[in-house]
């Protein structure tokens, strides 16, 4: 197939040039080009009148499972689910076994990624083992790779290894991505609310998570350094993170589609594929998050894409894994927030394309000329139900199987290589 490309009478939305139009986009070798450049004869031509064409999304929050656990995901099965979902960019977090916290791993997984359909960003541990005692080596880190560190799955207990993790991160120009949850709260399997009463099931409260993103704003704020929140689930956490944003503290966040869809209920009948840490939240978190995502106190939606084998997760809800893929899901999911107002469509793609390339440093995420031509085609308004024929991933661990969706990616173009298509060519 060629890599030069005429994709015709799409809409065009590219949230960094501030383009939103009915338009063409030529693409040639492999880069976006100007409109009317010198096509090749052997160019492709794509008709995507009703789609909207966007930057390829960016997941900057996917759990690989490879090295370790190849049963539940490896590398390029997840990047193929990726491809399906409309992402051609995630960044995979260390929580591997082997941890990610050194070159060897980072370098497996840079030459694995060679393969795969979308490009795989690294993110390296922040502690050796994620054990949250001894920083990784984050120059080596950064030179194998990496593009950003964290200790994802666990936070950093102690407060003082976070800071310098801040301090030594900056100097490698290395964000800090941070899993916010006190252990000793967090000691709980769902939210602790009236659904966890009536289940007898032990919960986790919000402030589990609030104290650490607190804790995280003041370092933030005290050693002037940028930190990047995972997965708020909480009304409690967002509004400390607005109050930070508008003191100028250099902190940013991203939420999961879960999040914003459902609820505590969704454990109502034991049902696993409800279980994740954090975990799924009341009505009024659920309402918080929705605003945050569009006034801005939230910059990017990210997966958490967490595969689980029916292992973990065919069992006691005590004792599941916590966890739920998302790649497929996560743009059909957001869709819903576009048809329901909450979001313009320009805003969406902000939050699932440019903000996440921006925070962590990727050339990805726009459409200028000159940018490589990692594209994502949308059709927004083609409902469909989300079924196992949908599902790329090893595992099938999703509450959403069955869903009515609003529409999805059609198309998955990366460096001007089709990487995914469902009835577009
Ligand atoms: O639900 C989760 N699953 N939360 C995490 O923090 C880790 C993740 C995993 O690795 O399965
Ligand atoms: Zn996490």
């Amino acid at each position: 197939m060629p890599n030069s490309w005429i994709i015709t009478n799409g809409r065009i939305i590219d949230p960094a040039g501030g383009r939103d139009e009915q338009g063409d986009l030529y693409i040639i070798d492999g880069r976006v080009a100007a409109v009317g450049a010198a096509i090749p004869p052997d160019a492709g031509r794509i008709e995507a009148e009703g789609c909207w064409v966007t930057p390829g999304l960016i997941d900057m929050h996917t759990h690989l499972r490879e090295p370790g656990e190849e049963y539940k995901e490896d590398i390029l099965s997840g990047a193929r689910a990726a491809a399906a979902g409309g992402f051609t960019g995630i960044a995979c977090m260390p929580n591997t076994t082997p941890v990610n916290d050194c070159a060897a791993v980072t370098n497996f997984i840079v030459d694995r990624a060679r393969q795969a359909a979308v490009r795989v960003y690294p993110i390296g541990a922040i502690s050796r083992g994620s054990k949250g005692e001894l920083l990784a080596d984050f120059g080596e880190l950064k030179e194998a790779g990496a593009v950003a560190v964290s200790d994802d799955g666990k936070p950093v207990v102690n407060s003082q290894l976070m800071r310098r993790a801040l301090e030594y991160a900056s100097d490698f120009g290395l964000p800090v991505i941070s899993h916010c949850e006190d252990i000793y709260l967090g000691q709980g399997v769902m939210h602790e609310g009236p659904v966890a009463t009536r289940l007898g099931l032990r919960g986790i409260s919000t402030a589990a998570e609030a104290v650490m993103v607190y804790r995280d704003i003041a370092l933030a704020e005290w050693t002037g350094l940028a930190v990047h929140i995972a997965h708020v689930s909480t009304a409690q956490s967002l509004a400390l993170i607005r109050a930070a944003k508008e003191r100028g503290v250099q902190v940013t966040a991203e939420t999961a589609p879960h999040y914003f869809t459902l609820t505590e209920e969704a454990a109502a009948g034991y049902d696993t594929n409800a279980k994740m840490n954090p975990p799924l939240r009341s009505e009024a978190d659920r309402e918080a998050i929705r605003e945050a995502l569009a006034d801005g106190t939230l910059d990017a939606i990210a997966t958490d894409h967490a595969p689980h084998s029916c292992l973990e997760k065919d069992c006691e809800f005590e004792l599941a894994a916590n966890g739920i893929i998302g790649l497929e899901s996560a743009l059909p999911l957001s869709l819903n927030l576009v048809a329901w107002g909450i979001l313009s469509p320009m805003r969406l793609i902000e939050l699932m394309a440019l903000n996440p390339a921006k925070i962590l440093g990727l050339p990805a995420g726009t459409l200028q000329s000159g940018a490589p031509a990692d594209i994502t085609i949308i059709k927004a308004g083609q409902p469909f139900t989300f079924s196992e024929a949908d599902i790329c991933s090893k595992s099938r661990n999703t509450p959403f199987l069955g869903r009515q969706l609003p529409g999805r990616a059609v198309l998955t173009m990366v460096g001007g290589e089709v990487r995914f298509q469902k009835g577009l060519l």
